[in-house]
């Protein structure tokens, strides 16, 4: 991802030069974990012209799609029939019903070849998915969205508080709003820990998911679950805000 003025973009060009390099496969997050991106039109058909040209593939992981505020979700295999050719979109109602236990995931082929390579392949490899996973993810998707609505309108008070608490703490800029997902992927580069997960771990006893586990490009960012009582949320902004504004090299700046 690119992170400029108006927050976070696919980084084409890197996705070019990997792909001139011989990559075969564009894995796509679509609502973002963690930037919490939710893809426009473009975006995802100027990706796909780019996939196209380099006859590579493009597996969508839409998994968080159910959860956004407000902006459209535009599935990668619908901008074009050769983004259905070359892609297989994965999803699942675990996120948004907040069943991963249960396991049934969803893969959705949108081209012949893939689904006659799928029907070939042996019923081991494909993975176990649950009766009662099956039973609960159309539970879900059939008659859960009044259930899934008041639980996003939860998620986005807490969404906005996070953005309110770290504005009002003159911490702003470390946190792009997310348009989905219950996550918030907060910069700390500025304060300079080699290991901001654990310095919020040790010094706000906060836990946070290490940006490392994301990438190369995560060093120096932490991603905060939001999906929490609001005493607790508020509690552990306070928590991190003061311990970061303790931090050494931010004091002395
Ligand atoms: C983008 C994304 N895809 C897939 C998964 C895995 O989902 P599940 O728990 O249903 O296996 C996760 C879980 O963290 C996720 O964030």
């Amino acid at each position: 991802m690119l992170l400029g003025e108006n927050g976070y973009s696919l980084d084409v060009p890197e996705i070019e030069k990997a792909l001139r390099q011989g990559a075969r496969t564009v894995l796509l997050c679509n609502p973002s974990n963690p930037v919490g991106r939710v893809f426009n039109h473009s975006e995802l058909a100027e990706l796909s012209v780019l996939v196209e040209r380099f006859g590579a593939r493009v597996i969508s992981d839409e998994v968080h799609s159910p959860l956004r505020y407000g902006t459209k979700f535009v599935p990668y295999a619908s901008v074009s029939s050769a983004a259905a050719e070359h892609s297989i979109t994965l999803t699942s109602a675990s996120k948004a019903w907040n069943i991963p236990g249960l396991r049934c995931a969803i893969m959705v082929l949108t081209n012949p070849a893939d689904q006659l390579t799928w029907d070939v392949l042996p019923r081991a490899s494909k993975g176990g998915i649950s009766p009662l996973g099956i039973e609960a993810s159309t539970a879900a998707f059939k008659q859960g969205q009044p259930w899934l609505n008041e639980a996003i309108k939860l998620l986005d008070v807490n969404r906005l508080a996070v953005g309110d608490y770290l504005k009002r703490a003159g911490l702003g800029g470390v946190m792009c709003m997310p348009e989905a997902t219950y996550l918030a992927w907060f910069d700390l580069r500025e304060f300079g820990h080699p290991d901001p997960q654990r310095y919020l771990m040790e010094n706000a006893g906060v836990a946070t998911t290490s940006g490392d586990e994301h990438g190369v490009g995560g060093a120096g960012f932490v991603r905060v679950n939001f999906a929490t009582p609001q005493s607790v949320l508020l509690d552990a902004l306070e928590r991190m805000t003061s311990a970061l504004r303790r931090s050494p090299t931010r004091n002395s700046s």
